[in-house]
């Protein structure tokens, strides 16, 4: 009776606006079967709460509830009437609800009886008392205590994480997976890490995790495994393993992707001595990548981003006035450290930005800023991506990949201070990188000292610039988790360039973040709540 349908639906969401064709028509074909949805019944707003209820049988309730003529939620708001629950007790919706920050909903609340009462009768049914959720729970052991949505972008992750040993072991097997060419066991693995971060307490037994998502069974036993042992042996193992280690620290190298590393190992490079003797032909990417490989794998902090940052809008401005910079990636989601510093450029008039990223470049490249670039244009075309082909994940925004070349900080600071006041506050760009040119040898101190730090740059017009902004401040699972909402709940596509609507089979502009969200039917999440 359960059909076998894998797809996951979202559980719950707090305060969202409510999903499109939502508006009351009382227009009334939807027969048992028929291929019609329309509202029969604009008094009554279903939402159905996965918990405990699980997400397929939640998915295949709703479908039989819309066919029936009803409305159903995928989100909980303020439009639901109805909330219906299986196997939950009326105290344990109200503090899952309380915790959901959706407090206060003046709902029924009932069991799932009073559900398929109402679709046997064709029409909403009479409450009676045996449709009302019992107040007490009698097996009280068998519920977790932990409720959370499925996608990731219904749920607000800070970077306050209660879980690190449970989510670094599980995001170390992602990482074995991804570099093994398992995209999908990654992904998993990914998607169970995130569901942890977002819990407001340390997990102490694994009974606790009863009822949440997105926790498959191996997923459950490196949990469990690390709960009543300390460690789990599977990541144990992987850390150890030889094949990982070289893995990790051959696609460390800046340019060194899983394939070419796999490629490595095969013919016996483990390491970086190995591969420096082996002779292997490199490209320049990879090149530069080994030349600075100490640096680059050092965090950088906001301190050098916000450096960074000071340099590139004095690139940007003096080649096109008026353009602006973004801060993106971690550090807009308030991360203190990251692996490279993200910027995304656009200009207020749309076409403006056309040609500006290699007179950027130019620019930077005769100050000494640039270790290495590489400069991809701008292949989106709206006509082309359109109805037929859906926006792919990749973006096609000019974008330069490059290695920086940053002063340190003493350096900075010095040459800061003894500048003239006016170069305070926009110091000249010299100041803040060694002024001696390209240095291919790294000096171990004194004044001339540097690191390499690896920067990215995006230019997007004006019309994409909200598209753009959301799909490059991730986090990358929270960036998947908006596209797989957008596809699997409102048959739409999002990229970093545009939000398609397939229903509608047209583009939904936005001029803000926000408006993004509301196309999609989302409650807004800020960056520094999507660390998922
Ligand atoms: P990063 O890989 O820089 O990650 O991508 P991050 O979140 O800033 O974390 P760090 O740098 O490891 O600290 C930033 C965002 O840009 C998007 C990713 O989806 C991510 O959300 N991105 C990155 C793309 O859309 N396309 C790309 O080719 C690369
Ligand atoms: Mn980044």
């Amino acid at each position: 009776m359960v059909p076998l349908k894998r797809r996951k639906v979202v559980s719950s969401g707090a305060g969202s606006p409510g999903g499109p064709g939502d508006t009351g028509s009382t227009g009334s074909t939807g027969g048992p079967g028929g291929g019609e949805e329309r509202t029969r019944f604009p008094q009554v707003v279903l939402f159905l709460l996965e918990r405990k209820m699980g997400s397929s049988r939640r998915a295949f309730l709703s479908q039989l509830g819309r066919k029936k003529g009803f409305q159903v939620e995928e989100l909980l708001s303020e439009r639901v009437t109805h909330v219906i629950c299986e196997n939950n007790c009326g105290d344990e919706v109200r503090t899952w609800l309380r915790l959901q920050g959706g407090g206060r909903t003046s709902a029924q609340l009932l069991d799932v009886s009073w559900f398929t009462d109402s679709m046997r009768a064709g029409r909403p049914v009479d409450i009676l008392d045996g449709h009302k959720l019992q107040e007490q729970q009698i097996d009280d052991a068998e519920g977790g205590v932990f409720s959370v949505p499925s996608y990731a972008c219904l749920r607000r992750t800070t970077l306050e994480n209660h879980n690190p040993v449970l989510t670094d072991a599980l995001s170390l097997l992602a990482e074995n997976a991804e570099l093994s060419d398992e995209d999908g066991r990654g992904v998993a693995f990914r998607r169970a890490a995130a569901v942890l971060k977002a819990l407001p307490e340390p997990v102490t037994g694994a009974a606790q995790l009863r009822g949440l998502p997105c926790l498959g069974g191996h997923s459950l036993r490196v949990i469990t495994d690390i709960l009543e042992n300390g460690a789990s042996r599977e990541v144990e193992f992987t850390k150890q393993s030889e094949r990982f280690k070289a893995l990790k620290v051959l696609t460390g190298i800046f340019g060194v992707g899983a394939k070419t590393a796999e490629r490595w190992i095969r013919d016996g490079i483990h390491n970086l001595h190995q591969l420096q003797e082996s002779g292997q032909a490199l490209n320049r990417a990879q090149q530069a990548g080994l030349d600075h490989y100490d640096d680059l794998q050092q965090p950088v902090t906001r301190a050098e981003a916000d450096a960074i940052g000071e340099v590139v809008e004095e690139a940007v401005v003096s080649v096109l006035p008026g353009a602006q910079i973004t801060l993106i990636g971690g550090f807009r989601r308030g991360k203190l450290t990251g692996h490279d510093v993200d910027f995304l450029i656009t200009h207020p008039e749309e076409g403006r930005e056309v040609g500006l990223m290699p007179k950027v470049v130019t620019w930077l490249e005769s100050q000494g800023f640039l270790l290495y670039q590489k400069t991809t244009r701008n292949s989106y075309l709206e006509a082309k991506a359109g109805p037929a082909r859906p926006p792919s994940n990749m973006d096609r925004f000019e974008r330069c990949f490059s290695i920086f070349k940053l002063a340190d900080a003493e350096k900075r600071g010095r040459k800061r201070a003894g500048n003239a006041p006016e170069d305070t506050c926009c110091p000249a760009a010299h100041s803040r990188v060694a002024d001696e040119g390209p240095e291919p040898v790294k000096p171990a101190g004194g004044p001339g000292r540097w690191r390499a730090v690896r920067v990215d740059l995006v230019v997007s017009p004006v019309s994409q610039f909200a598209f753009a902004l959301l799909g490059w401040t991730g986090s990358k699972l929270f960036e998947r988790e908006l596209r797989r909402w957008a596809g699997r709940e409102r048959a739409m596509s999002l990229s970093s360039h545009a939000l398609y609507d397939s229903k509608q089979s047209r583009y939904l502009r936005a001029t803000s973040e926000e408006e993004i969200f509301s196309h999609l039917g989302l409650e807004y999440i800020p960056p520094s709540e999507r660390n998922a």
